[in-house]
């Protein structure tokens, strides 16, 4: 069972750290490996701004770099409503580590949408 209550308060710690310079929009995430460990990231931004990198895939990408590839769980948390959803190109990024992801979409009001990356991301990419 994930604890997601750990996970949003790891995630929500992130968010504060987030370099949103240009945006002003600042993303936690939080991931949670299928042995419980737990890798966090924000959005870091650029001068160039195709250069920024969303939060979610700083905390996989800080994962699969350690050795942890199989991200059975992941929050992101947002202050808008309703909390955003993975971009596109984090959902195929978060595909290559398990399609059938748990994605937990929080705000800072509390509320929290919960979703299947399958159902966000039916049909991926592959080589296959
Ligand atoms: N961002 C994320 O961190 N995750 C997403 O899934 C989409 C967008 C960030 C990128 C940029 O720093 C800011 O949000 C505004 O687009």
């Amino acid at each position: 069972m994930i604890d997601w209550d750990s996970l949003i308060k790891a995630a929500r710690r992130a968010r504060e750290l987030a370099y949103s310079e240009y945006s002003g929009f600042s993303v936690g995430a939080a991931a949670v490996t299928s042995d419980g460990r737990i890798f966090t990231g924000c959005n870091i931004e650029n001068s160039s701004f195709g250069l920024a990198i969303c939060a979610e895939r700083t905390a996989v990408f800080k994962a699969v770099s350690e050795g942890y590839r199989e991200i059975a769980g992941l929050v992101i948390l947002t202050d808008n409503t309703p909390p955003s959803r993975p971009c596109g190109a984090c959902r195929q990024v978060l595909f290559e580590f398990n399609p059938s992801m748990e994605i937990l979409c929080v705000n800072l009001d509390g509320r929290r949408d919960m979703f299947r990356l399958g159902d966000l991301y039916p049909e991926p990419f592959t080589i296959d």
